[in-house]
């Protein structure tokens, strides 16, 4: 039999020259048609219009410049054209990986600035896994001349996938300055601001129906974080504010807004414990009138936040009894306090057994873990374990005031900075809000305080 012609699989060279050209307009797509626009404007003047080349090209040169000198459209075109820039040279960073990514390249479905580079969500192909991108972060890397890439998979969906470029180190710069500086009132229902990640986000938290256990080094910026948190709970004039510290200065700004403020005195300390824990009572009465199992948003009933710097001066005061009592109180506050719209925040150094009672400490929701000399000591605060699987407080920069981890809402802590607060920031928040606060004093809104 004779041999039957093969049909070749090579590509011809015009073939792959149109290949490249057809990519390349892919690739430049956007900027294209940013080019055709005005061309296409003044040929539709020029021809149809019967405008003169002259008037046509002024006609088209005023929209230019009208979008150029008008912010919106100068940043939207700024944000779209920088969007198109990665995009492309992700696409092209795909192309030069060895193995699968490189033959079913992923779809970018979107791609969002952040402070320290862009985070891209991308759809895998059939055939194609997050461990053939793992495989090769570091050549993808290196194509994007990024500091750094980090995949996070959807836990929703296998084929989602955010890479997030780190192209400059969030936590080089001077910290960014507390969003809710200038505000005028804040809801405390929402999500307060507290800080930008690693990945340049900025990170926020939701205290209603949490607690939140703060650890660390003397100097780690505990007090700081709980100054951005009652800030944005000071500015909410219906949040009652209980406040506990133990070196007296550091919650002093935000006396005159507090329902209750005490220092170093343990008596005093249990006996607003005690109060509370008669509000709370009182407030489980009033849900079961109301025939509701919680407080919510919107209900009119307030939210009382408890504040406790320097913990262990309560928990661990040579007054063993009054320690006890202290410790009894707050461990029954956290137990119970979820649903009557009680919030504990407290912050220590140390949370270790023997200046927190491990039953107390164990009722924490959310954890934070400022900079820590051990990876015992930052196990302490987070929960035994983490230390093993990469997430310890003792690799942070002692130099980096203000950057911990963060065990929240995602189950996974997050490494983050606080945003940045001056004392003399707090002062001004505070009387703010003492003034805001002596409005509803004198009658202008109702809450169940
Ligand atoms: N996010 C931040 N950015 C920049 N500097 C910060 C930040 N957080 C804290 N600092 C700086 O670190 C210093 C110590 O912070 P802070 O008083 O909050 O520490 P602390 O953990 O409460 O210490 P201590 O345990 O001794 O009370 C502050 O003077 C502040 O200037
Ligand atoms: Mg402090």
């Amino acid at each position: 039999m004779a041999n039957q012609p093969q049909p070749s699989t090579e590509k011809s060279l015009s073939d792959e020259l149109f290949d490249i050209v057809s990519q390349a307009c892919w690739r430049w797509r956007l900027e294209l048609c940013l080019l055709a626009l005005p061309s296409g404007t003044f040929v539709l003047l020029h021809f149809k219009g019967k405008f003169g080349p002259v008037p046509s090209g002024i006609l088209v040169g005023l929209m230019l410049v009208l979008i150029v000198a008008t912010p919106p459209s100068r940043r939207l075109l700024g944000r779209m054209l920088h969007s198109a820039r990665v995009r492309r040279n992700l696409d092209i960073a795909f192309m030069f990986v060895p193995g699968r990514i490189s033959e079913r390249k992923p779809r970018i479905i979107s791609i969002e600035k952040t402070n320290s580079g862009d985070i891209a969500i991308l759809r895998l192909r059939p055939g194609t896994s997050i461990k053939d991108l793992e495989d090769v972060t570091q050549i993808i890397a290196v194509n994007l001349e990024a500091r750094h890439i980090k995949l996070t998979q959807d836990p929703a969906r296998a084929n989602r996938v955010s890479i997030s470029i780190l192209r400059t180190d969030p936590f080089d710069d001077k910290a960014s300055p507390q969003p809710l500086l200038n505000k005028a009132h804040t809801d405390f229902w929402d999500p307060i601001p507290v800080g930008i990640n690693d990945l340049g986000k900025v990170t926020f938290v939701g205290l209603p129906e949490h607690s939140l256990l703060i650890g660390g080094e003397p100097g780690g910026g505990k007090s700081v974080l709980l100054w951005s948190l009652l800030s944005a709970a000071a500015l909410d004039r219906s949040v009652v504010l209980w406040l506990f510290d133990g070196k007296m200065v550091q919650l002093a700004p935000w006396r005159k807004c507090a329902h209750s403020f005490v220092g170093m005195d343990i008596d005093r300390a249990t006996a607003a414990l005690e109060a509370l824990r008669a509000e709370m009572e009182l407030r489980y009465q009033k849900l079961l009138e109301y025939e509701v199992e919680k407080v919510v948003k919107g209900d009119g009933l307030a939210l009382h936040l408890v504040v406790i710097d320097e913990l262990a001066l309560y928990v661990s005061h040579p007054d063993k009894k009054a320690a006890q009592r202290f410790s009894d109180l707050l461990r029954d506050l956290l137990a119970r306090g979820r649903a009557a719209g009680v919030i504990v925040v407290a912050a220590t150094q140390k949370p270790s057994a023997d200046v927190v009672p491990s039953s107390l400490r164990d009722l924490f929701g959310f954890r934070w873990a400022m900079r820590c000399t051990t990876k015992d000591a930052s196990d302490t605060i987070l929960g035994s374990g983490w230390a093993t699987r990469g997430y310890s407080a003792s690799e942070i920069d002692p130099a980096r005031r203000g950057v911990g981890l963060l065990l929240h809402e995602g189950g996974i802590p997050v490494l983050l900075r606080t945003f940045e607060l001056k004392y003399e920031d707090v002062v001004a928040i505070a009387k703010r809000a003492f003034n805001l606060r002596q409005n509803v004093d004198q009658g202008d809104e109702g809450s169940d305080k």
